[in-house]
Formats: C-alpha cells, structure tokens, sequence
C-alpha cells in the first residue's frame, strides 16, 4: 500500500485543487491531505480564508480521493507530519517546485503542473471586480 499526502488551503474549491487531488491519488493507494488551519493561510497569503477550516474539512472529507484530512498548523511541521502520516510520496503543485526537496530523505517527492488559469486568489479578484 503507498500512501500519498500533500498540503494547501483548498479555500474555495475549484477545478485546479479537483485535478491535483485526483493526480496525488492516481500516485498510490491513500490520500491524505494536510489541510491549513485559517491561521498558518493568514500568515501565508495575508488574508483570511473565504471558507473557514470547518467548511474546507467537510468538502474535502466529502470528495472520494481523499481518504484523511488533518490540520496542517505549522509549516515547520511538514517533516513531522509526513513522518507521522506514514507517506511515502508528497505530492505538491508545481509553484512548490523545488520547495520541498528537503524531504526526499524520508519519501519521494514530485511535482505536478498546476492547471492553468485558475486559482482561488483570481476568482477571489474576479468577484471583486464585478461588484
Ligand atoms: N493547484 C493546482 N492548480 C491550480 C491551483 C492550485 O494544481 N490552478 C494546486 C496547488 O499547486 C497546490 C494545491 O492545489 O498543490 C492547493 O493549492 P492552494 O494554494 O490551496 O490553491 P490556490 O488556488 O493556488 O490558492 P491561492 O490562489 O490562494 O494561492
């Protein structure tokens, strides 16, 4: 059994976090997703999420890929959850590339190409602007 697992906010769920999570799952046999608590997303994007934890949790425990969801609180933890977590891939977009190599001592890593043209910041813009 290869366990995969892989990090994000996942905050207003669009086709671009679908497609990643489906290709981080094709990679083995169970996805865990280490879900950003709204805390560790305010001090990565300066914002608060449009969804609170809570929502985020129950959409992606909702989708049939994902198979556990857990807080991703620290990002100095990243090391202790893939260890904690038993993976044996992480799976991660390609804006990460490079980002994560540390961690190839203890699992494989590898980087998908993001879909293009979509991304929760642009539609959090675009629904701005047509106000
Ligand atoms: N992702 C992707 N394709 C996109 C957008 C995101 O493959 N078009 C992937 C990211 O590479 C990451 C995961 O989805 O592995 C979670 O990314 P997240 O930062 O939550 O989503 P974004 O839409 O990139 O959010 P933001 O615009 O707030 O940075």
């Amino acid at each position: 059994m290869r366990r995969i697992i892989t990090f994000g906010t996942f905050d207003v769920l669009h086709v671009g976090h679908v497609r990643i999570l489906q290709r981080a799952k094709a990679h083995g046999d169970h996805l865990t997703v280490g879900l950003s608590s709204d805390e560790l997303n305010f001090s990565k994007k300066g914002r608060e999420p449009v969804y609170p934890y809570s929502s985020r949790y129950e959409i992606l425990t909702s989708m049939r890929f994902v198979d556990n969801v857990f807080m991703e609180e620290s990002l100095e933890e990243k090391r202790n959850y893939i260890i904690h977590h038993r993976a044996d891939i992480l799976v991660m977009g390609n804006d990460w590339e490079g980002k994560f190599d540390e961690f190839m001592d203890i699992c494989q890593v590898v980087y998908l190409p993001r879909t293009p043209s979509i991304s929760t910041t642009e539609i959090i813009e675009v629904i701005k602007d047509s106000h």
